[in-house]
């Protein structure tokens, strides 16, 4: 069994950096990306509090289709147009929503959710999925939960093969 151990009392820097170095023990030995995928999203859900979704969307011409996540049923096609994820993908920025009701075109797959943070995952100059995080909190996440958590989705991205094909 792996377990996960944070001291909860660093500061939100050594925080990131301590689950940093778990991260890459739990996906070390392992470079197969759906595999992968599905334990970084139980991961994050597991030791960042007051979440209620947190996933994976793949790019697929020009449309993101939902991968491995944790957290209630979600939309499956989302097109690069559309949404806070469609506009991560369509940017190759960070995307960090204190309160998702005051953007036109969220997309809300769970009514819980209120801030939502989606990071574009690039590989070789290329936006290959998404990684997104819903929280039930408004300004739930802070510029060093953003700084944080891009550390740990480099983590999740330079651990595995990007180079999959499905069958
Ligand atoms: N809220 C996202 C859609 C994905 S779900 O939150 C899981 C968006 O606006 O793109």
């Amino acid at each position: 069994m792996f377990t996960i151990d944070i001291d909860e009392t660093l500061s939100a820097r050594d925080f990131y950096f301590e689950l940093n170095n778990q991260l890459d023990a739990l996906l070390s030995g392992e470079r197969d990306l759906i595999c992968n995928a599905a334990q970084f999203s139980a991961f994050i859900m597991q030791t960042l509090p007051n979440l209620n979704w947190a996933g994976l969307y793949f790019v697929r011409q020009e449309e993101l289709v939902l991968g491995p996540y944790v957290g209630k049923v979600a939309c499956t096609r989302i097109p690069f147009s559309k949404g806070v994820c469609g506009a991560a993908a369509r940017s190759g920025k960070i995307q960090k929503i204190n309160d998702v009701h005051i953007i036109e075109d969220h997309i809300a797959c769970d009514a819980a959710s209120n801030a939502e943070l989606v990071l574009p995952i690039i590989v070789d100059g290329k936006i290959k999925a998404v990684f997104d995080i819903d929280s039930p909190l408004k300004n739930r996440f802070s510029d060093e939960d953003q700084h944080g958590i891009a550390m740990l989705v480099e983590t999740f991205t330079s651990s595995s093969d990007w180079n999959w094909q499905i069958l």
